[in-house]
């Protein structure tokens, strides 16, 4: 035998028991969604490379040493999506979606990056994200961040906190930038090797150092709010009130800085404590300057996007997520002749009730192993045609799960048998 073939590191397969918990997850996201007026958008995987380097940012992480680029058969430079904020944007402008309209739009999928793989933290992962266009004002914010939330209750998960913190305009960016980078440089040797590279590159990142070693160093640097222009310090204010309007409550973050070039102003994150390093469960923020960065006109825009291998985990620990649905019923044939009958009879009832959940078993066997089956598929009852049923015109049915008496339903009343069975 040749040896079996292994997946990817970092690609996942999601396996029969763990779809009902990823199901659950996506069915609460489309949900409320929907309901704050967001619509569907589905893109691309795969999209010019130009296209993330341009708007993630050419010195970060992602665009830097995390993407899967290929060139194609063509010649050109292609990327697997690592995020889906910039193919959203690419898509809303081509397709005019902005031209005198303020689109809400949602997507789902998955995202490629090559990191680290470790719990939490996969190549290929999925997000849902959303994106809403052609506002600037504090309303939007505060109604995407309580919208976020809203989903996450929706999911059963109370103990995650919400960070909040706004990073102002590129101008005060940059002159937070210039003290940071004082303060950075007076304690060179106490900076690790990230620290230093991003020192040149992209020190606000430096503030995200996971590294106890840089804990002190980042502590006493300089706090981005205190840069704030007045319109953003005004901006957050708003939010603010807006938030504590609302009953929802945060902590401000100043380091909270995201890895993503194109924020400027709110940004956001919902972390849980209960996942190791890989925290972070849903984030986003404003990036007003990005339509107009991929050549559209100057339109505001806010969005967040939530990990669904993270949110499945802790909905699988709060064991909020519904179960895997067992078939109600779980059909037995005596004589393997008499499956062409059964197969048929299985289809009238499936006609006649949409809702039950039938199996039938195939591949033959004695009645005995067949009713062990039916008991492992955790089907509540077995309908069993054996050869003196059919000569009756009738099946069996048999409890499996409680100790009702096994009993004998004449074929044609076997709907009206079933229908209080199949409500559950
Ligand atoms: P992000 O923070 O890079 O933002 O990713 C959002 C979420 O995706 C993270 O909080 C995390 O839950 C999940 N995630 C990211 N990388 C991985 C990974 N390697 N494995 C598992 N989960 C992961 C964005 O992607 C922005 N596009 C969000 C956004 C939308 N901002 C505005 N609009």
């Amino acid at each position: 035998m040749s040896q079996s073939i292994q997946n990817i590191r970092g690609f996942g397969d999601v396996l029969p028991e763990e779809a009902p918990g990823w199901q659950f997850v996506e069915s609460v996201f489309r949900r409320e969604l929907t309901r704050y007026g967001y619509d569907e958008i589905r893109l691309p995987i795969v999209e010019k490379t130009e296209l993330f380097a341009r708007s993630i940012g050419e010195v970060t992480d992602i665009v830097e040493k995390e993407m899967y680029t290929f060139t194609d058969r063509n010649g050109d430079s292609l990327t697997l999506r690592p995020e889906g904020t910039a193919g959203c944007v690419r898509a809303a402008i081509q397709r005019g979606l902005l031209h005198n309209a303020r689109p809400r739009l949602w997507y789902a999928g998955p995202m490629f990056r090559h990191e680290r793989p470790q719990k939490g933290r996969y190549r290929q992962f999925h997000q849902v994200g959303a994106e809403a266009f052609g506002l600037e004002g504090p309303d939007l914010d505060a109604e995407m961040i309580l919208l976020s939330g809203r989903i996450l209750t929706g999911l059963g998960l109370s103990n995650l906190r919400l960070e909040l913190n706004n990073l102002g305009t590129s101008a005060a960016r940059a002159s937070y930038r210039d003290a940071l980078v004082t303060h950075l440089q007076s304690h060179a040797s106490r900076l690790d090797a990230d620290a230093q590279r991003r020192l040149e590159s992209n020190p606000l990142r430096v503030l995200d150092s996971k590294n106890p070693a840089m804990r002190q160093v980042i502590e006493a640097a300089p706090d981005l709010l205190d840069y704030l222009d007045e319109a953003s310090r005004a901006h957050f204010e708003a939010l603010r009130g807006m938030l504590d309007a609302a009953g929802q409550p945060y902590t401000i973050n100043s380091r909270l800085v995201r890895g993503l070039d194109y924020y400027g102003g709110t940004v956001f994150e919902w972390v849980s404590d209960e996942l190791g390093a890989q925290g972070t469960v849903l984030a986003g923020g404003r990036y007003d300057t990005l339509v107009e960065m991929i050549g559209g006109k100057p339109t505001p825009a806010i969005g967040f996007a939530a990990g669904i291998e993270r949110l499945v985990a802790l909905v699988e620990a709060a064991a909020s997520a519904p179960m895997a649905a067992a078939p109600h019923a779980y059909m037995v044939v005596e004589d393997p002749e008499d499956i062409q009958q059964a197969i048929a009879l299985a289809e009238r009832l499936r006609n006649g009730l949409p809702a039950l959940r039938l199996q039938v078993h195939m591949g033959g066997g004695s009645l005995k192993s067949q009713l062990r089956r039916a008991d492992r598929s955790g089907a509540a009852f077995a309908i069993i045609r054996g050869s003196d049923e059919i000569a009756a015109g009738e099946a069996s049915i048999k409890d499996l799960r409680g100790d009702a008496a096994q009993r004998r339903v004449r074929i044609d009343a076997l709907e009206d048998t079933l229908s209080p069975l199949c409500a559950q």
